[in-house]
This record gives structure tokens, sequence and C-alpha cells, in this order.
């Protein structure tokens, strides 16, 4: 498969030599008779750094479509506002989610955790998982509620989306704007994974700052897919989420059905093992924020409605000091997953595909195994590798869903893991009396 470099660039693609006006966006005449279509992911009058939109050039008119009905399945989707359960002060971890039984597919594979804000504000995300089993077959998915940042844990997908057929791999993730319909297929029998849903303005790479021009996320290393289209007059149910309900409807064709596009409106996708990771070269642990692949940025300046954060394999050089991730406290909120491997500020009980969530001032830190390992540890220069772990960061308390209370996933037990952590001690003439 073919992809065009670069992040948020304006890219033209054509999947018929000639579909592609030039010159101008709506001629009187398109080519082949294809319909123009404006794909609108901003207000008209955002300023051009937010300004994403794209014209795409497709057989039939989104437009012709009979009325949407309410989806009939039972979903575990949930969106914001999440009000099934309160808000808990309690640190929350999870076993991994198991693969399906019966034949699932990817919009029925889905299962929220949590989340914050209000899809009507426009504020917020939504977290949820996914284990499947079976591709959508004569169906696509469109969410009209946020962009999808897909963290793919187990398993080959492929996207087939309106603008073309992303492959994605664990250790890869995948950016499909609000409003692009899509159909995922696991490439393996089954698949796994991670979304989280964006409420909120479109995910950005962070600024740099002093580390200056590169590093990081470079921008030329995310791939957004050329133009393909399918001339298929077969039912498709086309399923989607709109104001935290999903509805449905059936076309008489394909929904991807578009011959060419051009624009900065997109999917994406990008290998997580191109981040450029900077770390520290004398002392301490730098604050994880170091490790951001993607920001979504809030109305208050450097606060984030959702940061992705990766925890890549990485050499730890720091001098005299503690070098797993410290102990903490955040008015950020923290929902953590694992790709692979162990994460280096837990020795147990974070398996990959499981999850944990650490909300607005909740302490946390490495649990005594780590903590002690690290304490004794020979502060030699020492290879993080073989796991990637990855975070969700929201301004908001993460607010879990009934489903995350109350599955036997839950580890009832994750306190523990910080209850054998030994108290200080000071001579008895050094407390005061
Ligand atoms: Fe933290």
């Amino acid at each position: 498969m073919n992809y065009a470099n670069g992040f948020g660039n304006h890219h033209s693609s054509e999947a018929v030599p000639g579909a592609l006006p030039l010159g101008q966006n709506s001629p009187q005449r398109v080519p082949f008779g294809l319909y123009a279509e404006q794909w609108s992911g901003s207000a008209f009058t955002a300023p051009r750094a937010e300004n994403r939109r794209s014209w795409l050039y497709r057989l039939r008119p989104t437009a012709q479509h009979p009325p949407y009905v309410p989806y009939a399945r039972d979903t575990l989707l949930r969106s914001g506002p999440f009000d099934e359960e309160p808000a808990s002060p309690n640190r929350l971890r999870w076993d991994p989610l198991p693969l399906p039984q019966a034949p699932t597919d990817f919009i029925d594979g889905l299962v929220s955790y949590g989340g914050n804000g209000d899809v009507a504000a426009g504020d917020g995300i939504g977290i949820h998982l996914y284990a499947i089993n079976a591709p959508m077959r004569g169906r696509a998915f469109c969410c009209a509620d946020g962009e999808w940042l897909i963290v793919p844990q187990q398993g080959r997908l492929r996207v087939d989306t309106e603008l073309g057929r992303i492959e994605l791999e664990p250790q890869q993730i995948a950016v499909l704007p609000r409003g692009l319909r899509y159909r995922v297929e696991p490439l393996d029998g089954s698949a796994r994974g991670y979304v989280c849903e964006n409420y909120g303005a479109p995910l950005r790479l962070p600024e740099l700052g002093p580390i200056g021009a590169n590093g990081l996320a470079n921008p030329r290393d995310f791939e957004t897919p050329l133009a393909w289209f399918e001339d298929r007059d077969e039912p498709t149910e086309v399923v989607q989420k709109f104001q935290g309900r999903l509805w449905t409807m059936e076309l008489p064709h394909s929904p991807f059905d578009v011959v060419a596009w051009h624009g900065n409106l997109a999917p994406y996708r990008y290998d997580l093992r191109r981040f450029n990771t900077i770390n520290t070269v004398s002392f301490d642990h730098p604050d994880p924020s170091i490790f951001t692949v993607l920001t979504a940025p809030s109305d208050t300046p450097g606060t984030a409605n959702i940061d992705f954060v990766i925890f890549p394999p990485r050499w730890m050089v720091a001098e005299r000091s503690f070098r797993p991730p410290w102990f903490h406290r955040n008015v950020m909120s923290e929902f953590m997953g694992l790709i692979h491997g162990e994460y280096d500020a837990k020795a147990g009980g974070f398996a990959p595909a499981g999850a944990s969530l650490h909300n607005q001032m909740s302490g946390h830190g490495p649990d005594r195994a780590s903590y002690e390992r690290a304490i004794a540890a020979d502060l030699a220069p020492h290879k993080i590798d073989g796991a990637m772990a990855f975070m969700f960061e929201s301004r908001r308390v993460i607010r879990p869903t009934r489903f995350a209370v109350r599955t036997p996933l839950s580890q009832l037990d994750y306190d523990e893991c910080w209850s054998d952590l030994d108290k200080a001690r000071l001579a008895p003439a050094q407390v005061p009396a």
C-alpha cells in the first residue's frame, strides 16, 4: 500500500488518472461525472493553522442516503457525559480484555472504560478497548462525535477508509478524523487494542520549544493513504455514532467510492518505533511530557484535552537519580495501556492489553519491587528495551463506565502494590517531640 508522507500536509491523490480537477475545487462538470463534496473538519473561518478540509470526488454524494434509525444491538460503547457511576478517587487497574468467542467485528467489539467532558460541548474524551475476531463485512462505521486514535495491541488491522486504505500493526497508531467512514478487518484472525475518542480540537504535534526543529515524532514519519475506491453495488450498513448513540442506515452500494481527493483533512498512521526519544543525560527523570507523540489542546494553554504519550525503548543514563517514573500526584488524569513488555514502574500486574487509571490527585508511582530494584541499582547506562507502554493524559477526571467498575477484569487488590513500601526512618532525636 502506498502512502503520502508528512503531518497535516495538503495532499492530492487520484485512484484514476484525470479524476482530480486541476486549478479549482468545484468545476461545472467534474471529470467522469464524479460528485464534488467538501468535507470540513473545522469552521470555514478557522485560522489557517487550524483549518482542515478536503475535497472528495466520488461516485455518489454522501447526501444520497435513507434516514438513520437507532442501532438495535446492545453496545458497551459510551460517551460523555459519563454518568453511569460516580467518579472515584481510587486507583483502578484491569486485567487484559479477553478475545471474544462468538464472531465479533469492530463495531460490536468496542467496550468503553471511561472518559470525560461532553460530546455535545465538543470537549473531552472517550476511552474504549476493542477485542475482535471478524471483519466488518458489509458494514461501515463513522463517528460524528470526535476523531479516533487507534492503538493496536495485538493483531494487524486493515482500515479501509473513504480516503484510502491503512495497514496497521501493534506499535503503529492510526488517527481517523471526525466524520470519516471506515471499516476494520483483523488480518491475523483476531485483534485487540485501545481507542481514544477525542471530542475536542484535533490532535497535532506538540511544540518543541528549546528542543529545536527536530525530535519526538517527526512530521515526515506520518503517513496518509492514497486515494482508493470500490465500485460495488452491494448493500452496506453504515453505523454512525452521533451524540453518544449509534444510528444505522443501509446504502445499496459501498460508501468507499471516493475516486480522488485533495486537502489536509485525512486519516493517517504513525509508527511509534520511529519516535525520537529524548531524556536526561545528567540527572533526574524529566516529566513524561517529554514523550508526547500527539496532543489535542484545550482552551487553556499547555493544558491538553488529551495528550498521547508513549514509554518507548530508551537508554537510562541519569546519574545519582531514581530512574523509574517517580511518585506522583497530578492535576491531570492518566489512563495507561501496555502494548507489550514490562513497564518500568510496575514489576507485575500491569499486563499487555491491560489498563490502569490514576485520576486527578490520586497518588501513584512504582510498586515496591520496582522501587527496591531502582534504589539498589548500579547506575551504569542501562537500556529499557522490549516494552511499549502509553498514556492518554487528560485535563479532566476520567470517569469510569459501569463496565469498567463492575467487570471481573478489575483488580480489586491494586492498592496492595504500594502497601508494603517501608516507612522512611529518622533517628528519634531528629523527630520533633
Ligand atoms: Fe503520573
